[in-house]
């Protein structure tokens, strides 16, 4: 009698614990990334643009993104400078675009130039929640999204 208290109770937290994770399309950040690439760069830096939208109804925060490409920042850009900043927010029933001419990836230090065709992966991590790869396809240096892309 006197196990099976501790038992049970750690099976029920456990359950509970499955059940938090579970629960995302009800309570959690629900994540999609869409519009992804990358200009193909012209010299050992790049860019990255792409947008994550948020359908959950909790606010989620990219904390940072790693590539084996290289070392990857987020920028800000304000007027005609640009930033490093150290997270941005995706807003609950919103999105966060990173793009040209406003936020972006900034990749420095590239291990190799990767070029039109190619693709580009990335995980960008979120905090509280799990990783999310993304693959970016290599467009063309001048390349812009045509709108509603
Ligand atoms: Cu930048």
């Amino acid at each position: 009698m006197r196990r099976a208290v501790p038992v049970t109770a750690f099976a029920l937290a456990g359950a509970l614990a499955l059940a938090g994770c579970g629960d995302e399309g009800s309570s959690g950040a629900e994540l999609s990334v869409s519009g992804a690439y990358m200009p193909q760069p012209v010299s050992d830096m790049a860019a990255g643009f792409l947008t994550i939208a948020n359908d959950g109804d909790r606010g989620a925060r990219l904390t940072s993104v790693t590539s084996d490409l290289g070392e990857v920042t987020v920028h800000e850009t304000s007027g005609q400078a640009m930033r490093e900043v150290s997270s941005l927010d995706v807003p609950a029933h919103g999105s966060l675009v990173l793009e040209s001419g406003g936020s972006h990836l900034m990749f420095g230090g590239l291990v190799k130039r990767p070029e039109e065709g190619q693709t580009v992966s990335v995980t960008l991590h979120f905090s509280g929640l799990d990783p999310v790869e993304v693959d970016l396809p290599v467009k063309p240096a001048t390349y812009r999204p045509t709108s509603g892309n």
